[in-house]
């Protein structure tokens, strides 16, 4: 059972006894279990094979134990791969000393005035030491008129062409025997593998499906036929952006890239690489008339099944992407 990779006890897992039993973040568990504690918590901090653990404990049941394992490991206190981000950033939570009044997460109007106050934050600069820019750039059309698109033309399909250019903004190329790409990565690994879910009629020449695209050849190829996302894969207030679009774009952070050179920092590096990449989606978008909305969070759970991920693979971003509407 597991018993090829060590097991560690997740950071994002804090622990107590109280009251005569241990508390896992929201799981109680009492009886032989709090003897266990805080010896059972020392090993998997550092790591530990599953039999080498049960092994430390030698005046308890061993099935017992095991199914005690089996349970940790299903809720993802005990892990065997770097965390998922809702599991990294966790400690954020409680970390950071929130000094603003949680209705600005429910109620519009705080909302806005919370916005207000952090977008007229300003550096107090004393007299004399402020020098003023000149505010005359002219950009591109697609810097200057960058929007987020959240309504779709959903009437007409976007053509195989279009498609085709928008997506190259990946893909590899080779000059002068050199690998080439339009996009910066960390260490030039490039780690984020891309997935297309693409939905029926809306790209020419294109099936409904969900598909893996190799920047190596610039293809598209088939996950699974029969993926289906449902709106309920998104929060309420992305369902109506979701209904409308035509395709996806989902990233996801491939460990196995960058994590040997550069280690957990290599999980930071793939979060840029990500804004960079979406940065350099949008402004080809605004070329050819494609809208976007990057998604920041979703039920990625509910459709992650269709992806068939390794274990350090890990979903990162979606964005979603259509014909603009007309103004
Ligand atoms: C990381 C990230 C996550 C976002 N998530 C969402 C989202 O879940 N739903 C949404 O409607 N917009 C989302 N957006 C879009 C922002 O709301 C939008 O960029 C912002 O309001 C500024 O508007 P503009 O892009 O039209 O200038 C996201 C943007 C980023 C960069």
């Amino acid at each position: 059972m597991f018993n090829n990779e060590k097991f560690f006890w997740s950071p994002a897992a804090r622990w107590e006894k109280k009251d005569g039993q241990v508390k896992i973040e929201v799981f109680c568990y009492k009886d032989y279990i709090v003897e266990l504690f805080p010896e059972f918590y020392f090993f998997t901090q550092k790591g530990v094979y599953v039999n080498d653990l049960i092994d430390k404990f030698p005046k308890y049941d061993k099935d017992r134990l095991k199914s005690f394992i089996q349970d940790l490991i299903r809720k993802k206190i005990l892990v065997d791969s770097p965390l998922i981000p809702h599991e990294l950033f966790y400690s954020g939570n409680y970390l950071f000393q929130n000094k603003h009044s949680e209705n600005i997460k429910y109620d519009k109007l705080e909302f806005e005035n919370f916005k207000s106050m952090q977008l007229n934050r300003n550096y107090k600069t004393p007299k004399g030491l402020k020098i003023n820019l000149y505010s005359d750039e002219q950009y591109p059309y697609c810097i200057s008129e960058r929007k987020t698109c959240r309504s779709f033309n959903t009437n007409e399909i976007i053509s195989f062409e279009v498609f085709s250019k928008l997506i190259a903004v990946f893909r590899q190329r080779r000059i002068n025997g050199q690998i080439k790409y339009y996009y910066a990565s960390a260490g030039g690994l490039y780690p984020i593998d891309i997935y297309i879910y693409i939905k029926e009629k809306r790209v020419e020449n294109l099936k409904q499906g969900l598909y893996y695209y190799s920047p190596l050849d610039n293809s598209i190829n088939i996950v699974d036929e029969c993926c289906h996302v449902n709106k309920n894969a998104h929060y309420f207030m992305n369902q109506s952006i979701f209904n409308q679009s035509a395709f996806s774009i989902f990233f996801i952070y491939n460990m196995e890239v960058t994590m040997p050179k550069y280690g957990g920092i290599g999980y930071l590096y793939s979060c840029i690489d990500i804004g960079i990449m979406v940065s350099s989606l949008t402004f080809v978008a605004g070329l050819y008339n494609i809208g976007l909305c990057s998604i920041g969070d979703m039920n990625f759970h509910k459709i992650e099944k269709y992806f068939q991920l390794n274990k350090n693979q890990v979903y990162i971003h979606t964005v979603e992407l259509g014909l603009k509407l007309e103004d």
